[in-house]
């Protein structure tokens, strides 16, 4: 799919009960069809298959990813969740967020074939990145620029720093651009505001509805 700009990733985290999910889903859907850029929204694995009817029956403008994505491409992998199986429900998975590096060693090996399954379910990876040198696997299309530094902090990077990193992600492909890293509604703005970051990756801000809201406002 094409994405339009700016690409605003909510990315839940393990956080959240369905019942939350659905007031999110109905408070962000109707405002969301004002908003001119892409509004992507990352829940836990369980409540894919239930927020996808939803968003689609009431037509919102809101996609669905997953947060993560199985190495394998099926077969006897006890927990895993294979790209096939949520292809129908998801158009976005997130590849390489820090948070999987470090706490289940995720190296470039594993993200790739993850990423390669993505592709080959037909879906978009938005494969994060620590900075501008990191390796990035072969038709990857969205990078997040996400240093561990600022996530879950409240220290965000600069946004002269993260512009930068932009700039030279850019010059190695033609990537959509992300940041994140303690992104608010106070900050979400000057992240932007240059046009060198295509969209932001929220974590913890975007959990409550209202303030995500109003950081879709800053960024349109
Ligand atoms: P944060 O998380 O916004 O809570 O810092 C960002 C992320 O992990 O993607």
């Amino acid at each position: 799919m094409n994405e339009t700009l700016p690409l605003v990733v909510a990315n839940f985290k393990a956080n959240q009960t369905w019942d939350d999910l659905e007031i999110w889903l109905e408070t962000v859907g109707p405002p969301a069809a004002t908003f001119t850029g892409t509004i992507i929204v990352c829940p836990s694995m369980p409540f894919l298959s239930q927020a996808s009817p939803k968003i689609k029956s009431a037509k919102w403008q809101i996609q669905l990813g997953s947060q993560d994505i199985s190495r394998f491409e099926q077969g006897a992998f006890t927990g895993e969740v294979a790209a096939s199986q949520i292809a129908d429900q998801v158009s976005y998975a997130i590849i390489g967020h820090s948070e999987r590096r470090c706490n289940f060693g995720e190296n470039f090996e594993i993200l790739t074939s993850k990423v390669e399954n993505a592709l080959k379910a037909g879906i978009t990876p938005i494969f994060c990145v620590e900075d501008s040198e990191s390796p990035i696997p072969e038709n990857v299309k969205i990078v997040a620029y996400e240093p561990a530094f600022a996530i879950g902090t409240g220290n965000p990077d600069t946004p002269q720093n993260a512009q930068s990193v932009s700039r030279k992600l850019k010059a190695k492909g033609d990537f959509i651009v992300l940041y994140g890293g303690s992104v608010n509604k106070e900050n979400s703005k000057s992240f932007l505001a240059s046009g060198i970051i295509d969209g932001l990756l929220i974590g913890s801000a975007s959990l409550n509805p209202d303030i995500f809201l109003d950081i879709l406002k800053s960024a349109s």
